[in-house]
């Protein structure tokens, strides 16, 4: 009964994306290690992966908390008892800071800078990602209560919706990754 519950949460389903994001920063280490050893930039690999970080990490995922979650547990009724999204939500804007260092490396092909970025988006986005599933989330939940979980899940499905086709794509390159 207990996993039903978890099953049909609103951050379950975040956590579900944290796992598709996990899997692209997966391979982009692999990739700067790679690079650090005098490989090539494969250039193609990079621009699908800021592709993914932009569309899916940030416009899609982060969207929802940003959007929905996070502005759920600001409504009266909803206690937690301690408050992390501006912490949160600065993480995501130190993420759009190595993106966009990224995207100035990769063009002017100045590698150290390139793996600089991405090594440092990686750490970021997995610290912030253990922070969400492990103190957020599960305090969020508890906050929120089953009904109010259920809600937000559903205006998720909205969302994957609204988002359907270009996530079928960013899903297929994470698979692929
Ligand atoms: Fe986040
Ligand atoms: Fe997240």
């Amino acid at each position: 009964m207990k996993n039903e519950t978890k099953e049909a949460s609103a951050t379950a389903k975040l956590s579900e994306e944290h796992q598709i994001i996990l899997k692209v920063i997966a391979a982009l280490r692999a990739h700067c290690d790679a690079l650090a050893g005098n490989a090539a930039i494969d250039k193609a690999f990079f621009e699908k992966v800021l592709d993914f970080i932009k569309g899916y990490a940030d416009r899609f995922h982060h969207a929802k908390e940003e959007d929905i979650l996070f502005p759920e547990l600001g409504e009266p009724g909803v206690e937690m008892h301690c408050d992390p999204r501006q912490q949160m939500l600065h993480e995501h804007d130190l993420g759009r800071g190595f993106v966009r260092g990224m995207e100035a490396a990769l063009k002017a092909g100045q590698r150290a800078e390139l793996v600089e970025n991405a090594r440092g988006y990686c750490g970021l986005l997995e610290d912030h990602i253990y922070k969400e599933d492990n103190i957020l989330y599960p305090m969020a939940e508890e906050a929120l209560g089953a009904k109010r979980s259920a809600e937000i899940l559903a205006r998720f499905a909205e969302v994957d919706r609204k988002f359907a086709s270009v996530v079928k794509e960013h899903l297929a390159f994470a698979a692929k990754s």
